[in-house]
């Protein structure tokens, strides 16, 4: 369905993508973790476009993405990836002035150009679906963050992705509002959306993920599923990523 191969992102000298090769089945769930800095955001933003990469190739379906066409020709395929790719960020990205039902219409309407009297009611449902039935009427700042996090996966579904790529969704909430949110994702893995997770929620990796993928200085270190990678790490950089993980877990909130 999506997959990446031979990825390489330089950053002045620095590789930040080391030859990444990743490759996500239809309805899998990939869970992709690691250090920070490891380049889990960046390899995100390269397989929908929104950063450019020096080699290799990003394919969804029928769909490729070569270096070189991310600044020329090829707009239709930027297109056609991005529009195959919803993403969500840890920072919500909603449009402070729409309303809830506004921010889920609008790439429908505006990027897809289809007719309100199709767009409202499947918009509806979608919030209905995040359990923000009773919130089609608030603007983001009359909302909570894990709300305004359920509106952003919901207007993400809004243009019926291929692919769902969540970067840290929960990060930015705290415990109750991250539950929420982790509670709406498990749904929609259940309901077999394919989707590529970068989380720090190490119980929802356990739980949902299909496979799990340690990035490090810009290389995939380890995959493998989630009992193999949590329960018998085998490379010594996703031991230490393991322990630092359930340390910061452990330690009292600052
Ligand atoms: N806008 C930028 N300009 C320059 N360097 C950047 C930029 N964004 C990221 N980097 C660098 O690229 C590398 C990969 O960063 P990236 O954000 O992809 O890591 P990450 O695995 O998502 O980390 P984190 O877990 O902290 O989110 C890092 O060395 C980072 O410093
Ligand atoms: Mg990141």
């Amino acid at each position: 369905m999506i997959e990446v191969r031979n990825l390489v992102k330089l950053r002045g000298t620095t590789r930040v993508l080391d030859d990444v090769t990743l490759k996500v089945e239809r309805g899998q769930v990939a869970a992709l973790v690691g250090p920070s800095g490891g380049g889990k955001s960046t390899l995100l933003r390269c397989m929908n476009g929104l950063e450019i990469f020096h080699a290799g190739e990003v394919q969804l379906d029928a769909v490729k993405l070569q270096p070189g066409e991310q600044r020329s020709a090829s707009a239709e395929t930027l297109r056609q990836l991005r529009r195959g790719v919803g993403m969500v960020f840890q920072q919500f990205n909603l449009f402070p002035h729409m309303t809830a039902l506004q921010n889920v219409m609008s790439g429908p309407l505006y990027a897809l150009n289809k007719p309100r009297a199709e767009v409202e009611p499947q918009a509806k449902a979608l919030l209905e679906r995040v359990g923000l039935g009773e919130k089609f009427h608030s603007r983001p700042d009359q909302l909570s963050g894990g709300q305004q996090q359920r509106v952003a996966i919901a207007r993400a579904l809004a243009m019926q992705p291929q692919v769902m790529l969540f970067d840290e969704p929960t990060s930015a909430l705290d415990p109750r509002m991250a539950a929420e949110v982790l509670g709406v994702m498990t749904d929609l893995a259940k309901g077999g959306q394919t989707m590529i997770v970068v989380t720090h929620a190490m119980s929802f990796a356990q739980q949902v993920a299909n496979i799990v993928h340690v990035m490090q200085a810009g290389r995939i270190v380890e995959s493998g599923s989630p009992a193999q990678v949590f329960g018998a790490p085998q490379q010594a950089a996703t031991q230490q990523f393991l322990s630092e993980a359930t340390t910061a877990k452990n330690s009292p909130r600052p």
